[in-house]
């Protein structure tokens, strides 16, 4: 019969880069300039929720997001539903009356219904979450058999930082050797209940779409930016061992250190680009107060109490090295960020990887 359908519904965590990503070496297979290492957060509030189904009623690929229709026609979509179809196996359900051989796939197109919770584009890694989300629900739907490294590879190339949410707690993205990109992939360094005294605070200050893409940024930081390519090679592989240490040991001061310093050189990466990028335009000027506010709490203290992180956009990551810690910095950000429409304040842990609904 030509009315079943079968559908899959998924959950991804996003995740924030504490070790960051920027600069292709590759652009179509997205390959980094050096390995990156992200926190997942939980998946209840700062999460896509992905629906993919299958139907030969349906006349071509289709996807909604935030219950609009968009466009599958970008190469990097395409990238993502041809590595899936090609990994496909026979499905069937005998209830329902479906079977379909792994050659058959081709021929039957997907519908994909994507929510994010939060505001897309506006640095707060919606493609992270994304892509790792349609990627998984996929190969769910079409029964592949791949684990979640090889997963990683296909969510990479829909978007890099895509890699890193299919796994919860600390995920290193390995930029790997090879030209196929094949060893390319995320590897999970420690799971989500390794440190779960951490508390994770996210500013939104701006659901405005940030001006210049990551994409864009990337590529012009690579062709322009001698400080990126220093930093590739001279400053991240260090930071990488050193950053797994302190993740092994739960050393919150070396992660601290760590995570704010590369923060601030990811932005110093993107002020040596030409034309300069500011990602952190709008709301700069609080952005500063807060570094220095967290810069001068922690010297008090003796001892890294909170870590700050901004990626490209201007809303503030703050990791908060216990709940207590977590209390005080709320009402310190209060000042910062009085209530306003346009601010939210809340708070998280790390969280899990990609689950089936
Ligand atoms: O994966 P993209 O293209 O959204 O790039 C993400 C880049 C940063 O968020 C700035 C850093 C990172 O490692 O996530």
């Amino acid at each position: 019969s030509q009315n079943w359908i079968l559908i899959v519904t998924a959950q991804t965590p996003t995740n924030i880069a504490v070790i960051k990503y920027w600069g292709k070496r590759d652009e179509t297979l997205i390959l980094p300039v050096n390995d990156s290492i992200s926190v997942t957060l939980d998946p209840n509030h700062l999460c896509t929720t992905t629906t993919v189904a299958v139907s030969p009623s349906f006349e071509k690929d289709r996807m909604w997001l935030n219950g609009k229709e968009i466009s599958l026609s970008g190469d990097r979509f395409q990238s993502c539903l041809r590595e899936i179809r090609s990994r496909a196996s026979d499905v069937e359900d005998e209830e329902k009356g479906i079977c379909i051989r792994k050659q058959d796939w081709d021929k039957f197109h997907v519908h994909i219904a994507s929510y994010n919770n939060f505001p897309t584009a506006a640095g707060l890694a919606s493609s992270a979450a994304g892509l790792a989300c349609l990627v998984f629900a996929l190969a769910k739907l079409m029964n592949v058999k791949e684990d979640l490294g090889q997963l990683s590879a296909i969510a990479r190339q829909g978007s890099g930082s895509a890699c890193r949410s299919l796994y919860g707690g600390f995920v290193k993205w390995v930029m790997g050797n090879d030209a196929s990109g094949s060893d390319s992939i995320a590897v999970q360094l420690a799971n989500e209940t390794h440190w779960d005294d951490l508390v994770i605070i996210i500013a939104v200050v701006s659901s405005r779409q940030k001006e210049t893409s990551s994409t864009t940024g990337m590529r012009e930081s690579v062709e322009t930016s001698p400080l990126l390519h220093h930093r590739a090679k001279e400053v991240v592989p260090k930071r990488i061992l050193q950053m797994q240490e302190a993740i092994q040991n739960r050393d919150f001061p070396s992660f601290a250190r760590l995570t704010c310093t590369d923060s601030n050189q990811f932005h110093a990466v993107c002020l040596d680009t030409r034309p300069p990028i500011f990602y952190m335009n709008d709301t700069s000027h609080r952005q500063v107060l807060i570094i220095n506010c967290i810069e001068k709490w922690n010297r008090s203290e003796g001892t890294p109490q909170v870590a700050y992180t901004f990626d490209a956009g201007p809303n503030a990551v703050l990791i908060a090295r216990n709940r207590n810690v977590a209390t005080l910095l709320l009402q310190r950000l209060l000042f910062y960020f009085p209530p306003h429409p346009d601010t939210e304040l809340n708070s998280y842990v790390i969280g899990d990887k990609s689950i089936l609904q």
